[in-house]
């Protein structure tokens, strides 16, 4: 097993991407503590994560609060005693063009999306710092590359996820800790489930693989990120995309 005795924290655990990384996770011997405003679907994938033998805990937490996010992390570390791996992938939408769009709709995706990374990230390096040793992984978008219309907002917020991911990547090198992107193209999750049938179609054809990605394509690049394999990449931005963007 590849991350046999290793602690992992997920955010937005509860569903889509973020749960199927904790159970692949577990399924590759790591306990995982989950994360999410979503505190009934957090506990769901902790029994799923204990149903595979591994330890679980789920704590209900907004990611964009620092404070609530440091108290959370304490309560893994007293559970715990270690954090290996931090996956944030907690991450929402409020699309809109920018001449509509509405001050809470930039505030909310922001506080989420970037603060959100920044919360955990401040605290969990610190705790990686001590070990000399730890792996994070950073959800961002093809969005955040490209941009999108009707939304400048997501598209900022994980643009900005891949710069911090660049210069935090920088400072934390030398203390044996990795931090790397993955910029998932069009994943099949309830988030792209609101979108239309006419929104999914043309974006379909922008896919050479001519497929929606599923959770366990982005699951599957999040464990070689969090293994050994990947001992010498940092401060990478991995495309998880069909070839949507290159
Ligand atoms: N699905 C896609 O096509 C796609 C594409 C590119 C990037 N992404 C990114 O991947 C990540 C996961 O996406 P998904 O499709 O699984 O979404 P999802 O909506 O299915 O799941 C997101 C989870 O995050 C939780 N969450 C939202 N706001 C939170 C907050 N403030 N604090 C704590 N938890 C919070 C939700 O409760 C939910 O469980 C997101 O960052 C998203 O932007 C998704």
């Amino acid at each position: 097993m590849k991350l046999s005795g290793c602690v992992s924290l997920i955010t937005g655990g509860a569903r889509g991407i973020g749960k199927e990384i904790a159970l692949t996770f577990a399924r590759e011997g790591s306990d995982v503590a989950i994360t999410d405003l979503n505190l009934e679907g957090a506990e769901k994938t902790k029994q799923e994560v204990e149903r595979l033998g591994r330890k679980g805990i789920a704590l209900k937490v907004d990611v964009s609060r620092f404070d609530d996010v440091t108290s959370v992390i304490k309560k893994v570390l007293d559970e715990f005693s270690k954090i290996d791996i931090l996956v944030n992938n907690a991450g929402i939408t409020r699309d809109q063009l920018l001449i509509r769009m509405r001050e809470p709709d930039w505030d909310r995706v922001m506080a989420t999306n970037l603060k959100g990374v920044f919360n955990f990230t401040r605290s969990v390096a610190r705790e990686m710092i001590k070990n000399r040793k730890g792996r994070i992984i950073n959800i961002a978008s093809v969005v955040g590359i490209t941009g999108n219309i009707g939304q400048s907002n997501y598209a900022a917020s994980k643009g900005g996820v891949i710069i911090f991911t660049k210069s935090v990547s920088q400072e934390l090198a030398s203390r044996g800790i990795t931090v790397n992107t993955i910029a998932p193209g069009l994943i099949d999750t309830e988030m792209t489930r609101e979108f239309t049938e006419t929104l999914r179609e043309s974006l379909l054809k922008r896919i050479p693989l001519q497929r929606m990605g599923h959770p366990e394509d982005v699951a599957k690049v999040a464990l070689f990120l969090a293994g050994e394999e990947s001992s010498y990449i940092t401060g990478q931005v991995i495309h998880v995309d069909g070839g949507m963007v290159m």
